[in-house]
């Protein structure tokens, strides 16, 4: 492994392919045997500190279509922190359906999961059939693996019916030294970024923009306006950028002054502070108070000068789905990936049908929507919101930090990259970008 590191730091990528690929490798992973580890406690007290581990495991025998990449880093996604509680569902159960899906497939069914969604790093050997990429080609990964064996997913192939994400529902993701990943799931990497930046946006960046760019989301168009709901956090920081560079208009909700202060960073000029305002969309656990959907809808129009979301930008789930819901625009619509807070939603369908609302679920994003987010990136037009970086070793905290909201934007993991700062290959570029780079350093 050492050699590989040393031929990127190098910048010898063309040796890359050259080098033998180790038959083991550190990785970061949860155990099948472990499961039951967090029973009876509850959400919060479950720790990722104790679930994760960093560990040797064997290198995965390279398949058609597929690549094998030298990871330099890594960063946190919530569906690490879902692997790591085992909520709603331990993973081991996605793995051993993908198992039985095909002889390759097996190679999957282990009894550790090897997590992690994102990746920026360097291809060291692609498997029979792969002509558009090579070793030595640097790359990020999307998390999209599909099959396409069935029509179903041949116009959008987030509608394959075997469609999973990469690192959470198969395994040999990205928060270890190699990952396994299908050759379509690469993408250029971003050349002004470095390693931990450019593995940064990938899942977030690709969600948000299916989700309320696309389409197949909410179809966001010039002076829309946006609620966003956590608009400094993974999700929300790049809706909060699609919304800015598209011509629309956020309202970015938040819970810390702190936060608050970031989406300034970014552009946003309309804000409201959730803590602050103190909202309780719920009386009990059973009860809302549309009295708090009102207030919110009220201090809504106080910020846009009387105007309703054209989109309303959901992802927490049980909590504020009701409140969403109300507060909508006649017509708008109501565009929802996650429910964090739960996910047994409850809303007052008169608001939706008696003034022509739309609920649209989405979900990550198909090949096309996820290149057409990072190249956005690469672009210079989306910044990456990275806060702080981890070595692979403490991803376990890194992962806490999330569960906790205790983050601003992105958590990096640095995997074969020794230090932060590397893997720039476009200077000008760079310094051109650099202020909105760091709009999420230490905050
Ligand atoms: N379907 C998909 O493809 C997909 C993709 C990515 C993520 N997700 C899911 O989306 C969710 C968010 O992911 P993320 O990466 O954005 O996580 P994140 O970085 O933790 O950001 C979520 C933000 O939502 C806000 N929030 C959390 N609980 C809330 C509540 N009860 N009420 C109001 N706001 C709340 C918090 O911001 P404030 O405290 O500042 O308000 C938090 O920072 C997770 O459940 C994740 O699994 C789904």
């Amino acid at each position: 492994m050492e050699k590989i590191r040393d031929a990127i730091l190098s910048g010898d990528l063309s040796a890359v392919g050259g080098l033998d690929v180790p038959d083991h490798y550190r990785a970061v992973t949860v155990h099948a045997d472990e499961v039951e580890m967090f029973a009876g406690l509850p959400t919060p007290d479950k720790d990722p500190r104790k679930s994760l581990h960093v560990e040797d495991v064997a290198t995965p025998e390279l398949g058609p279509g597929e690549a094998l990449v030298a990871v330099m880093a890594s960063a946190i996604n919530y569906n690490t922190v879902w692997t790591s509680i085992f909520e709603p569902l331990d993973t081991f159960g996605f793995l051993r359906r993908y198992g039985k899906t095909s002889e390759l497939a097996k190679r999957h069914d282990l009894p550790y999961h090897v997590v992690g969604s994102d990746l920026a790093g360097v291809v060291l050997r692609t498997g029979p059939g792969v002509g558009a990429w090579k070793p030595g080609d640097e790359v990020v990964a999307h998390c999209l693996s599909v099959e396409l064996e069935h029509p179903d997913g041949h116009n959008d192939t987030m509608l394959d019916p075997e469609q999973r994400i990469w690192g959470f529902e198969t395994n040999f993701g990205g928060l270890a030294e190699l990952a396994l990943v299908k050759s379509n799931q690469l993408m250029p990497k971003p050349a002004h970024l470095t390693w931990e930046e450019a593995a940064s946006p990938g899942l977030v960046n690709s969600t948000a923009y299916r989700q309320l760019v696309s389409s197949n989301g909410a179809a966001m168009k010039q002076g829309d306006t946006v609620l966003i709901w956590g608009a400094s956090g993974g999700l929300g920081s790049y809706a909060t950028q699609f919304a800015l560079n598209g011509g629309a208009t956020p309202v970015c909700v938040v819970s810390s002054p702190a936060k608050a202060e970031i989406c300034r960073r970014m552009g946003a000029e309309l804000i409201i502070d959730r803590s602050a305002e103190d909202y309780k969309f719920w009386s009990d656990e059973n009860t809302q108070n549309p009295r708090e959907w009102k207030r919110l809808g009220a201090k809504i129009r106080e910020l846009t000068g009387g105007e309703d979301p054209d989109i309303v930008f959901e992802h927490p789930g049980r909590e504020t789905f009701g409140a969403s819901v109300y507060v909508t625009k006649r017509g708008g619509t109501i565009v929802t990936c996650a429910s964090t807070s739960g996910f047994m939603h409850q809303y007052d369908n008169r608001y939706l049908w008696m003034h022509l609302k739309r609920i649209v679920g989405s979900h990550f994003a198909n090949y096309r929507e996820a290149s057409e987010a990072n190249r956005l990136i690469a672009k210079g037009k989306i910044h990456p919101t990275l806060s702080k970086v981890y070595p692979m070793e403490e991803t376990g905290q890194a992962a806490y930090d999330v569960h906790r909201n205790a983050h601003q934007g992105k958590v990096g993991v640095l995997c074969l990259a020794p230090s932060e700062g590397l893997g720039v290959r476009d200077e000008e570029m760079r310094a051109k970008h650099i202020n909105a780079i760091n709009n999420f350093r230490g905050v």
